[in-house]
């Protein structure tokens, strides 16, 4: 048996620079894991792969990302035998914050130990590319520069660690109706990631808050102005920087430390429809 974290992310920065021959967006992101995290315990059965999840409605079969990184593990290694993946869900679903992948990493991860299959992090990641953009990053964790569809990383500085609150509304945002509307009505504001990546490397937080900025955020406000409003509540608690993460819909708030970030907490709960998470920023796996 073996029981691992998958971590959810934020992005700090989100840029697209251009529509694929393949139907993917070129993108350019600056990705952050957090300690939030869902717990997965892998435990070997004859053959077959079987899957429980504590989050009703959430399906526990083949269009689980968890699930699909299983049998991709299974098929490409050979391996001989199956696995029951148990997940206590924690992370918001469809919310920006690479739940699903989270999944996905923490089982190939699992596998490979689970059945000793000895593969590098660069073929996992390999594999994981192949059934969702975001999973290389939710494997290696940490602060990380990634382009191509999601799936080229640069390991940057961490990012200090910092108080984060989650607000997800009550709905979800699908992913290509998030790109497809960005494609409609591009913004014309775009964040400089050149600039994030000096103030990163030279330690300048304040810097990084400043420059961070999601192309998508406009995109998705406009069709959610909710996303709006907790922005600027966000800021209205004290949040040094408040922005949506990823194709949204969950807003993040960065706090300089933990007593304002909970009573922003509170504040999102008794005012508003939110989910709520008190989290923080989180360095690579095993740091
Ligand atoms: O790779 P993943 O399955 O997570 O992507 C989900 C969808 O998001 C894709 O089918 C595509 O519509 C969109 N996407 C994109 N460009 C990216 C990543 C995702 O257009 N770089």
């Amino acid at each position: 048996m073996v029981t691992i974290l998958g971590r959810a992310k934020i992005n700090l920065t989100l840029d697209i620079l251009g529509l694929r021959d393949d139907g993917y967006h070129e993108i350019a992101t600056v990705m952050q894991s957090l300690a939030l995290a869902d717990t997965l315990t892998l435990t070997r059965q004859e053959e077959g792969i079987t899957l429980t999840v504590d989050l009703p409605g959430l399906e526990a079969d083949e269009r689980n990302l968890a699930h699909r990184a299983a049998a991709l593990v299974m098929k490409e290694c050979g391996v001989r035998g199956g696995v029951h993946i148990d997940i206590a869900k924690r992370i918001p679903v469809a919310a920006g914050l690479a739940g699903g992948s989270a999944d996905a990493a923490a089982t190939l991860r699992g596998m490979n130990e689970l059945y000793g299959l000895g593969r590098s992090d660069a073929e996992l990641c390999a594999l994981g590319a192949q059934i969702g953009s975001d999973i290389p990053f939710s494997l290696m964790g940490g602060t990380i520069f990634a382009t191509g569809r999601g799936e080229i990383m640069r390991r940057l500085t961490d990012f200090p660690e910092m108080p984060v609150v989650l607000a997800k509304p009550p709905f979800a945002v699908s992913t290509p109706w998030a790109y497809r509307s960005y494609d409609a009505n591009p913004p014309e504001e775009h964040p400089d990631n050149a600039a994030f990546l000096d103030a990163i490397a030279a330690g300048d937080t304040a810097a990084c808050i400043r420059l961070a900025g999601n192309v998508l955020e406009p995109v998705t406000e406009a069709a959610h102005p909710v996303i709006g409003d907790y922005r600027a509540r966000m800021y209205a608690c004290g949040a040094l920087c408040a922005m949506m993460s990823g194709s949204g819909p969950t807003v993040f708030g960065l706090f300089a430390d933990v007593q304002t970030a909970r009573a922003a907490a509170e504040e999102f709960r008794s005012a508003t429809d939110a989910a709520v998470h008190l989290t923080q920023t989180a360095g690579r796996y095993g740091k």
